[in-house]
């Protein structure tokens, strides 16, 4: 790691983003098949039309890996110029090496930090956050970041208020360390006391008590609780990223907003009086992917959606915990 840089101010730039979906597509339809549910709720309760079901043994590494490799590729950066990995997942491979250990080995970047971070659906506005300041404070220069996940593992099959939700797949980004300007500011925020409203209870060192095992690996989720709550505090996160940029509702060029329900979407644009032809929009196709929405959607903005250089991104995210947060960036 480059210890050296701390005399300048720095910025994290963003280099390049990837992204990776799998194959297979898994549409409402589909799902009215399994469950009492129609194409007509989930679409007007949602937004959601189909998302992607990793393959039985892909695992949130593999994703990861594709995601990565199209970043580095797009960003011009070998896996030996790399000086950090960081991966937001709440469905890593295994317990422990880290899903940053595996995704560190499988691109053959040896020797550099590598972590996960578990904040749930903000886990990709997390682990940028700790990026942006491992290059601020001149103690890497590149950094890979990833949000990954197989959400489809630990989704209830037989439980139609959740498992309508939540899609697999994974994004990423190259950050380097530029002299002009990045991301601006990030803000992170958590409330441990609404931990029961959203979770998967199966314990480590709670345990793994035979009668949670058997409900399953399961998410839990109390909806309009969960849907009231993410509004207001999305709301207030981007008050409090404008304000700390001095910046006005109508100066940011695009909201790269998770995804979890198009409602939730419209409601965080209309806070920023943005148009929705400003907002990245991928719930309709991925569904919930947690924390690979963001980058995801990032990605798909920048690659087919016309995010230009230059241009002022608010990425937002809403998660189990409760944890939130954003990130301010000229891209
Ligand atoms: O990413 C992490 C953060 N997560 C979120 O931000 C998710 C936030 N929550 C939501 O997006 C919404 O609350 C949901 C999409 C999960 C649910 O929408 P809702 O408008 O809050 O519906 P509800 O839970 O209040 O349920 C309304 C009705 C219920 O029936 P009754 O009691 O009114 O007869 C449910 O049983 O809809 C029923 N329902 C369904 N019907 C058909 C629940 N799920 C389904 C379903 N198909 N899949």
């Amino acid at each position: 790691m480059n210890e050296s840089l701390t005399s300048r101010r720095l910025y994290a730039r963003i280099a390049g983003t990837g992204s990776y979906l799998p194959e297979r597509v898994l549409r409402n339809e589909d799902l009215a098949k399994m469950v009492d549910t129609s194409d007509e709720w989930i679409l007007a309760r949602t937004g959601i039309s189909e998302r992607h079901i990793a393959a039985e043994g892909e695992t949130t590494s593999d994703l990861a890996r594709h995601a990565a490799l199209r970043a580095m590729q797009a960003a011009g950066v070998r896996a030996d110029e790399l000086d950090l990995i960081v991966v937001g997942t709440t469905t890593p491979d295994l317990i422990f090496p880290s899903t940053a250990c595996l995704l560190q080995d499988r691109i053959g970047a040896w020797g550099i930090p590598a972590f996960d971070v578990n904040a749930a659906c903000s886990g990709f506005v997390y682990a940028l956050a700790i990026a942006d300041k491992f290059i601020r404070s001149g103690a890497a220069r590149t950094a890979l970041v990833v949000g990954a996940e197989t959400l489809s593992r630990m989704v209830d099959w037989r439980e139609r208020s959740s498992c309508v939700l939540f899609g697999d797949g994974a994004g990423a980004v190259v950050l380097r360390a530029d002299e002009d300007t990045g991301i601006l500011s990030t803000h992170l925020h958590a409330d441990g006391s609404k931990k029961d409203l959203l979770r998967n209870p199966v314990g480590v060192s709670a345990g793994f008590r035979e009668h949670e095992r058997n409900a399953g690996s399961r998410i839990s989720m109390a909806g309009n609780d969960v849907f009231k709550y993410a509004v207001k505090a999305l709301d207030a996160v981007v008050d409090e990223t404008l304000e700390a940029n001095a910046l006005g509702r109508g100066d940011i060029d695009w909201l790269i907003p998770h995804q979890a329900n198009l409602r939730i979407i419209a409601a965080t644009a209309k806070r920023l009086e943005l148009p929705m032809e400003r907002v990245v929009v991928t719930v309709d196709r991925h569904g919930n992917t947690s924390s690979a929405s963001v980058p995801l959607a990032l990605d798909e903005g920048v690659r087919r959606g016309g995010i230009r250089r230059g241009q002022l991104l608010l990425l937002e995210a809403f998660g189990g915990g409760f944890t939130w947060g954003s990130a301010l960036l000229r891209y």
